[in-house]
């Protein structure tokens, strides 16, 4: 076990963290406060090669393993999670194509990804349908050499800004997950209505709407795989993504570690810095030890991922723990501040907001127990 990086790894890490240095963290403050989506950063991103790190060389991808993608989103993570957000839902979109996908679908909508810059959307959450992913409600109806969808979908990262869309629904509800199916649908398709703009909490900078899909057709050839292939493929899609979720969580909770440590070392109470005081030690120590317990369960379940091994169990180990952990370690950097840390003038309180959508999306820390549970018992 060689738990050191490759030189190729070093140098995109240290490529993506001067992109992120430059161009992310002077201007993340003012994208969240607007709620301004990061049309250029994402671009830029792009041009650089740090994003759609799932799509394969044979389909002109940069032929990325698991492992390099997530230490390069956890750099991205750090500098904003709520941007790093809007770029993990472009591979999180393509990855049903790179799962499930044949050849001639994987050149015909992962390829383009590589040559000109694009957005994609991922669509499986519906308004009364979350967590019970199996229970959606949206119809996929056989038309000829058509399909005909219909149904409203919530809670899509980049719906008003995507290319494309990678639709999930029912080709028979009384089917369950055995009925659940995917399709391809293009920007611009007849029926497709896009919905507002959500005002949230955190990842302010993200863009995050419903859709409905009112009889949208598409031909046949945009369905993956055959009809009740999409439930294996939204699984095996959540045990590649939920990773790089992790490894956001790992990106921000760095972040919050290394805001503590330097303000800590510069506020002084008791006529000494605060870090020298113990009650201030320990907090910055529960978060070191954090942070490097989640980066390893991230990683680990990043090397399974590339050795072909099902991950399913270790993916929700780290993204259960390293999205709670986030989430505490966000939390412990405002109390280090105090009340400058309640204040919009410092970086700990946006870390916070932000950190609390990584435990809900892509399946809640509650679903990961449950996937755990089902694990561990079997
Ligand atoms: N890989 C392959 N097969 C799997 C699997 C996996 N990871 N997980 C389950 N399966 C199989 C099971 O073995 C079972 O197979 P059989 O029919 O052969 O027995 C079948 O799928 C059904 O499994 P379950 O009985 O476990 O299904 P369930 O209905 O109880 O639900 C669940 C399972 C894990 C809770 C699932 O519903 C789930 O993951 N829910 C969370 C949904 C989620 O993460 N949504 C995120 C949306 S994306 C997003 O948030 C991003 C954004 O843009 C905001």
């Amino acid at each position: 076990m060689n738990f050191d990086l490759s030189t190729e790894q070093k140098e995109i890490i240290d490529m993506a963290k001067k992109f992120v240095a430059n161009e992310i963290i002077p201007v993340a403050q003012e994208f969240d406060e607007k709620g301004k989506f990061p049309r250029e950063i994402f671009q830029k991103a792009w041009e650089l090669g740090l994003i759609n790190t799932s799509i394969p060389s044979e389909y002109g991808g940069a032929g990325f393993s698991n492992l390099d993608a997530v230490i390069i989103t956890e750099a991205l993570a750090y500098g904003c999670m709520g941007m790093n957000s809007s770029f993990m839902a472009n591979d999180l979109a393509l990855l049903p194509i790179v799962i499930g996908g044949s050849d001639e679908q994987k050149k015909k909508w992962l390829t383009p990804f590589t040559q000109e810059f694009k957005i994609a959307a991922f669509c499986l959450t519906e308004p009364n349908n979350g967590s019970d992913a199996a229970g959606i409600k949206t119809t996929i109806k056989d038309d000829g050499d058509h399909w005909v969808i219909s149904g409203n979908k919530m809670w899509i990262t980049n719906a008003g800004e995507a290319d494309l869309y990678v639709v999930y629904g029912t080709v028979d509800p009384a089917l369950k997950h055995k009925g659940i199916s995917v399709c391809v649908v293009e920007k611009g398709a007849q029926g497709l209505e896009i919905g507002k703009k959500e005002d949230k909490m955190g990842h302010r900078a993200s863009d995050t709407r419903g859709l409905t899909f009112n009889n949208v057709r598409v031909p046949k050839e945009n369905m993956l795989g055959k009809p009740g292939d999409g439930w294996k493929i939204a699984m095996g899609t959540l045990d590649h993504s939920r990773p790089l979720v992790a490894s956001s969580a790992v990106g921000g909770a760095q972040r919050a570690l290394d805001e503590s440590i330097t303000y800590a070392k510069q506020r002084n109470q008791f006529g000494v810095p605060i870090a020298k005081h113990q009650a201030i030690q320990t907090i910055i120590s529960d978060m070191a030890m954090k942070v490097e317990a989640s980066r390893l369960l991230v990683q680990k379940a990043a090397v399974m991922a590339d050795q072909g091994q099902r991950n399913t169990l270790v993916a929700s180990y780290a993204k259960a723990f390293a999205t709670d952990s986030c989430m505490q370690i966000t939390t412990d950097a405002v109390q280090v501040y105090g009340g400058y840390g309640y204040s919009k003038e410092y970086p700990v309180e946006k870390l916070m907001r932000d950190a609390k959508l990584l435990q809900i999306y892509e399946g809640t820390s509650q679903i990961q127990r449950l996937v755990i549970a089902r694990e561990v018992l079997s």
